[in-house]
Order: structure tokens, then sequence, then C-alpha cells
């Protein structure tokens, strides 16, 4: 069974976030205190514990606001203490102002049944609502910036070089309540993120859609093939809205969820145990509090959110385990995972190519194997052919944001 993404018509959905997030103005404008205030504070390495490490340590601007934090393995960032580490990738920062908080979307199937697609959250299992919530993940992480408790942080606050802008912004007292304290510098980094910054929509796509640059012959082929239903299929779930010009219609994500039968990353310290998966939307806490009826938890198994490929030129490595490296293997991944998997998978001693090599078995059945592009079996012609696949490749490199 696939997740049950199959309808993407979320558009509208997404649409009405959009127009809700926040603050874009020309990225000449200054920035209110209150953004000035997560600036300061999202790059404050004397917040951690111990001291060293800030959300810009992980999240480096110019990579995107990917990053490692000077990691030794290239796919997952150390912590404050650098013999931490998480298990997943460091995502991209930008465009997450538009993500929808997390929902199942209901919609009748032709049967007249109710599918459900959950959709929208951060993270890649979607475990936080909006950003504001998410900034507490990573202060208390103990793979992150690892403090203890909010009490920590506020007492760290209070000999940090943010102090002063925070008192500008929120009064003098931070003295009565860590909570709120903390909470206070969750909104205000928040509001940072939510600006032009992080969505300047200064790419070469965006001046194209506005008649402002051309494409290459060789990107104006990728765009095609990444749009065609027969071949890339990319916009099936990589999404944009095909009559519009303009950018907020296309960030590349309709933030639903799939399950892409990722190879293991064998460098993830985690994976040294066999027997560890990371299963992505199905392990997510409190997930089966909020199922609709007739969803089994276990369809989500394997699933991660759909990211956006704005700058995913310069996010490498890849996927939630990072297991690829560089962007076209990433493109050539999707459709010779079926016909070529001895590409992409280890094989055993006896010469058995362990294909779905990080996939439990009873997540097997989850994998999407019926949408284009991999819909393929061994033998068969893959989707794109060698050159279609640079095509496609120099199309995506058309989604990087210009310095501003
Ligand atoms: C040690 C590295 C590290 C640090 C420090 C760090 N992050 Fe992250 N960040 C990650 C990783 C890894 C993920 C993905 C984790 C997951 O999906 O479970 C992530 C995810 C996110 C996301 C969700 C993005 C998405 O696509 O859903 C946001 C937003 C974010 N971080 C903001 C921050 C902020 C704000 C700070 C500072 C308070 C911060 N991060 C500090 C590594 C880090
Ligand atoms: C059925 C939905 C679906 C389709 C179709 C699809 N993708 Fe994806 N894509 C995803 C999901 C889900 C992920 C994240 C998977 C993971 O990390 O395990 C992803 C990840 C990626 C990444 C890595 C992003 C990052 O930041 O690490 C790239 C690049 C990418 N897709 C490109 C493409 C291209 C090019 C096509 C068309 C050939 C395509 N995708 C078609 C769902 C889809």
């Amino acid at each position: 069974m696939f997740i049950p993404k199959l309808k993407r018509p979320l558009l509208g959905v997404i649409a009405t976030f959009m127009v809700l997030a926040t603050t874009h103005r020309g990225s000449a404008e200054p920035l209110s205190p209150m953004e000035e205030l997560g600036k300061a504070l999202f790059h404050d390495a004397t917040l951690s514990n111990p001291p060293g490490q800030s959300c810009a340590s992980c999240h480096d601007a110019a990579l995107a606001f990917t990053g490692n934090s000077g990691s030794p393995i290239a796919a997952i960032a150390t912590g404050s203490t650098p013999d931490k580490f998480g298990n997943r990738n460091v995502p991209t920062l930008k465009y997450m102002a538009f993500s929808p908080p997390f929902s199942f979307v209901g919609e009748k199937n032709d049967k007249g049944e109710t599918e459900y697609t959950p959709t929208g959250g951060l993270f890649f299992d979607g475990r936080a609502d909006n950003l504001i919530d998410q900034v507490h993940g990573p202060l208390l992480n103990v793979n992150e910036m690892a403090d203890t408790d909010n009490a920590m942080i506020t007492s760290k606050l209070r000999s940090s070089p943010s102090l002063q802008a925070y008192k500008t912004v929120f009064g003098e007292d931070l003295s009565k309540d860590d909570a709120a304290t903390v909470q206070n510098i969750a909104i205000a980094i928040a509001a940072f993120e939510s600006t032009s910054t992080f969505a300047p929509f200064s790419s070469k796509f965006d001046s194209y859609l506005q008649g402002k640059a051309e494409f290459t012959a060789l990107e104006a082929k990728g765009f095609e093939l990444f749009k065609d239903p027969e071949k890339g299929n990319c916009l099936g779930c990589h999404v944009g809205t095909v009559d519009s010009k303009n950018p907020k219609d296309w960030l590349f994500t309709d933030f639903t969820y799939d399950n892409l039968g990722v190879p293991r990353n064998p460098a993830i310290p985690a994976n040294a145990k066999a027997s560890y998966f990371d299963e992505g939307l199905c392990q997510r806490e409190g997930l089966q509090k909020i199922l609709p009826e007739g969803v089994e938890l276990s369809s989500f198994c394997g699933a991660f959110k759909v990211p956006t490929l704005r700058n995913i030129a310069v996010t490498a490595p890849y996927f939630h385990n990072g297991a690829i490296t560089n962007l076209r293997d990433t493109v050539a991944f999707y459709v010779t995972r079926d016909t070529n998997p001895e590409l992409w998978y280890p094989k055993s001693a006896d010469g058995k190519v362990l294909k779905l090599n990080d996939t439990t078995p009873a997540a097997i059945a989850n994998v999407n194997t019926g949408e284009v592009p991999y819909d393929r079996k061994p033998g068969e012609t893959p989707r794109l052919s060698e050159d279609e696949i640079d095509a496609v490749v120099a199309f995506l490199k058309t989604l990087t944001d210009t310095a501003p």
C-alpha cells in the first residue's frame, strides 16, 4: 500500500498559508527590533551547553541554511559536544515559513471514501507545527544545543550578547518565568526566520517566471521533463502552480510525505546497530493519537516530508539521511532505483543486491513503486535517459537564490 498521498490537491490550503506567511518585504528594508533580536539569537553561540554552538552552526546562510557544525560526517552534524550526533541530515530553513501546520487533509476518492494525506509540519516527520514551536527542539536536544531545561537557557541569556536586544523587545524582567522567556526567544527566532532573508525568491527561476531571464535550451528541456507526468513527474510532489507566474506559487513541495526507499547511510553512527531504523513519520511522537479513523500508523513507516527543491544545488548531501552525496546521483536514483538497484544498494557476501536496505521488512509495502518515475521494473527503460537527467539537473540549478 502506498502512502495515501495519491491526490495532491492541496495548493488551495498551501496558498492560504502563503498569504499568512509573515513579512515579506524587499530585502533592502531594515529588520524590526523583534527580527533583529531573532537574528542575534540565531547566531548566539553562548546559548548552547557547553557554549559554542548556535542555530547558524548547523544552518549556515551560505549553504541556504544547511550545514553540519564542522562534523567529520558530511550528512550528520555534531552537537555542542563533538561526540554527539543526531540521525538526520540538516534541512534548509529557506521558505519554511510557508509550511502549514501538520494535519491529515481528507479528500473523497472516486468511491466516495475519504483518503487522508498527512501534510505540513516542520522536521522530516512534521513534529513541530510552526517555527515558534520548532525552536524549543534544538535548544533542548542532547545531540544539538543540549540545554537541560528552560532555566539553563534563561540563565545563559542573562549573560549573552543578545540580552540587551532581548530587553529592548520584551522588557527588563526575565527572572520570573523561564518557560515564558524561552517562548519569547522562540518567537523572536521565528520572526527572523520569516523575513525575506529566508525567502528572497531571487533565483534565476524566479526571474524566468517574471519574464526577466531566459532559460538555456538545456534548462528549458529540464523544466519540461520535471513537469511531464510521463517523464520526471517531479511536480507531482515538488509542486508548483503551472499557470502561475508568482514565485510564491512555486515552493517545490506540497508538504506531504512519501517513502522513497532511500539507501541506508552507513556513516550515521546510530546505523551501526543493524536493528536500528529511522522510520520517519510513523515514529513521530503522538501520531497515533491524532490518526483519523481507519488509518494505519504503519502505513507511514519510512515516509519523510517532501523537501523544497529551492537552493537544492547548494544543500548537499541529499535525503533525510544524506545517503546520496551529489545532486545528479539524487536525480538518477529516482529513475534507476528499480531498473538498476545494484547502482544504489550494497551487495551481500553471496552477491545479492540488498535493495531497500534502510527499510524494515514491514515497511517495504509502503515504498512508492506505483508513481512515475519509480514505476519501472528491472530490464525496463528508465523514465529519464542520461541526457535527460543532465537536463533536469541543469533546471534544478536555476533554483538557487542569488546572494543579496
Ligand atoms: C546540531 C545541528 C543543529 C542545530 C544546532 C540546530 N539545528 Fe535545526 N535542524 C537540524 C536537523 C538535523 C534538523 C532535522 C531534524 C529532523 O527532521 O528530525 C533540523 C531541522 C530544523 C528545522 C525544520 C526544517 C524543516 O525542513 O522542517 C528548523 C526550522 C530548524 N531546524 C531551526 C533551527 C533553529 C532555530 C535552531 C537554533 C535554535 C536550530 N535549528 C539549531 C540540525 C540543527
Ligand atoms: C511521490 C513524490 C515525489 C516525487 C514524484 C518526486 N519526489 Fe523528490 N522527494 C520526495 C520526498 C518524500 C523526498 C524526501 C525523501 C527522504 O528524504 O527520504 C524527496 C527528496 C528529493 C531530493 C532531495 C532533497 C533534499 O533536500 O535532500 C531531490 C533532489 C529530489 N527529491 C528531486 C526530485 C526530482 C528531480 C524528481 C523527479 C525526477 C522528484 N524529486 C520526484 C518526493 C517525491
